[in-house]
């Protein structure tokens, strides 16, 4: 709430009487910055989820986020927007796309940014809710565009919505149908957009155009067998090195064993597009990251060929304390995607070393017993380390904010197993996560991004990343290295301070 001499205005009417970006200005000094980041893209107050229109137009990356400035959680969804020269350091940009039609009157879902002939074109979902009745659905989801000169200031094309859902296509009861994504192919434009099938199961269904307006649908593109999910939420299709892959977010795949904790999943899968039959034929499931906090991620092509990947830095139903400081969620660093002895890696974007700033560097050390470093007790950095283990059974490494809040890594040299805990942000207690190296490797590179309330763990140049939210009571941090049974050689240790990357 705003005082003024009169009166006090509810949260209601200032919706009514601003504009979104009047009431970000106007409330963003509120927020609490404890756990604030310094080094990703997070709302200026309120919420965001989803990355979208992750592009390059004019000289600059642009990215958009599901964004509710109103309030910390999600609600009818705007499209906040940052831009970028380098991928490091951003600009924020007015709120590109809110509800103001029939066919968005509910949310500016998720979808994508790319250029065309001189104009940034977003194409987007509209969000309409029903009153759910027994047989009927619950939503009407379409797709639509929007396009801007400047890159700032969007218009909403007259002929919206420029993609309904197919007739002859059988779906779900509830007519899930969004997230559109575009790419470019032998002159023509093509979207995929995640749905559902009738047995209530995720699809994702292709459509081509040459015009970005004009849509005609090609194919069922991929769809779920077996434990693959109920709903299949924005998809990418991927280039990298030479391979492709589907990238998607399926809901409600369920635990097998180590693996699918989390309540959703993001994963890819590598496999051929046959565009003349419009399928895309493809290997399993593998997740892109095994930590607790990532979701659906938004993969682009930049200037110099290489797929760059930023994803969704929470997962759905947790609890996010931060939501009490008046701002909630944040988006991962931007990550490559990479073709790597068979498999897909995602180390963080080589840009990002643009934000190192001072160096604090460790001689080789043998480590003996837990160790840890003053010079590395910050709250924001990056860490750089290299091990070998060739006489020890592993090696633990605590980010601790005192006993309880720390968050750990461990790696088993001989099964590879690698697995991650932390204080649940929703019940208090220890949770793990689970991954897997090579058995028997006695080599072992790491790189955190470690930024107030979050960290990213890369091991072995993005063969396995892990990323988590933490929330520690006070600004303390440690980084403790604990060699498992044996000593553990620190080949090399290094731990940047990072820049911020809004002016
Ligand atoms: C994924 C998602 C998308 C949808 C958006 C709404 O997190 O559910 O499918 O477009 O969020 O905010």
């Amino acid at each position: 709430m705003i005082m003024n001499h009169h009166e006090v205005k509810t949260m209601a009417e200032e919706k009514k009487e601003l504009t979104p970006d009047a009431f970000i200005a106007a409330h963003e000094g509120e927020v609490n910055k404890r756990w604030y980041p310094r080094f990703h893209i997070a709302p200026r107050v309120g919420w965001c989820n989803d990355p979208n229109g992750f592009a390059y137009f004019n000289g600059q990356y642009h990215l958009f986020y599901q964004h509710y400035p109103y309030e910390p959680k999600w609600g009818p969804m705007h499209w906040g927007h940052v831009t970028s020269s380098d991928l490091v350091h951003w600009q924020r940009q007015p709120v590109a796309l809110f509800p103001d039609h029939p066919y968005d009157a509910d949310g500016c879902f998720s979808g994508c940014g790319i250029e065309k002939d001189g104009r940034l074109c977003l194409l987007y979902t509209g969000h309409v809710d029903l009153l759910k009745k027994p047989g009927q659905p619950d939503r009407i989801e379409t797709q639509n565009l929007a396009v801007s000169t400047d890159g700032v200031h969007f218009t909403k094309d007259e002929h919206n919505p420029v993609i309904t859902f197919p007739e002859d296509v059988p779906t779900g009861e509830d007519h899930h149908f969004r997230d559109p994504k575009v790419w470019q192919h032998d002159g023509l434009y093509y979207a995929v957009v995640g749905a559902q099938t009738p047995e209530e199961t995720g699809q994702v269904l292709v459509f081509t155009s040459e015009d970005l307006e004009h849509w005609q649908f090609k194919h069922v593109m991929a769809k779920a067998e077996g434990n693959q999910g109920f709903m299949w939420e924005c998809p990418n299709f991927a280039e990298f090195d030479g391979h492709e892959a589907l990238i998607l977010s399926p809901q409600g795949v369920k635990p097998e064993g180590r693996r699918y904790l989390n309540l959703h999943q993001s994963v890819s899968m590598l496999g051929k597009m046959d565009y003349k039959a419009g399928i895309f034929y493809h290997d399993d499931f593998e997740l892109l990251d095994y930590g607790f906090d990532f979701y659906a991620p938004q993969v682009m092509q930049a200037p110099d060929g290489r797929c760059l990947m930023i994803g969704w830095l929470a997962m759905w139903e947790s609890a996010m304390p931060e939501q009490a400081d008046g701002w909630s969620c944040q988006m991962t660093v931007p990550r490559e995607l990479h073709y790597r002895h068979d498999k897909l890696v995602t180390p963080p974007a080589k840009e990002l070393t643009a934000l190192r700033e001072k160096a604090f560097s460790q001689p080789e050390t043998v480590l003996t017993e837990e160790t840890s470093f003053a010079e590395w007790s910050q709250e924001t950095g990056e860490l750089i380390a290299e091990f070998d283990l060739s006489e020890a059974k592993g090696l633990a490494i605590h980010f601790a904010a005192g006993f309880d809040d720390e968050v750990a890594i461990r790696l088993e040299k001989e099964s590879g197993n690698v697995t991650l805990s932390r204080k649940s942000p929703s019940t208090g207690r220890r949770e793990e996560r689970f991954a897997k190296l090579p058995a028997g490797q006695t080599k072992l590179a790491v790189r955190v991004y470690e930024d107030r309330s979050s960290l990213e763990i890369f091991l072995n140049d993005g063969e396995v990343v892990m990323s988590t939210r933490f929330y520690p009571k006070t600004e303390e941090r440690v980084i403790v290295l604990e060699p498992q049974e044996g000593t553990v050689r620190m080949t090399e240790g290094v731990f940047y301070e990072l820049g911020d990357i809004f002016a």
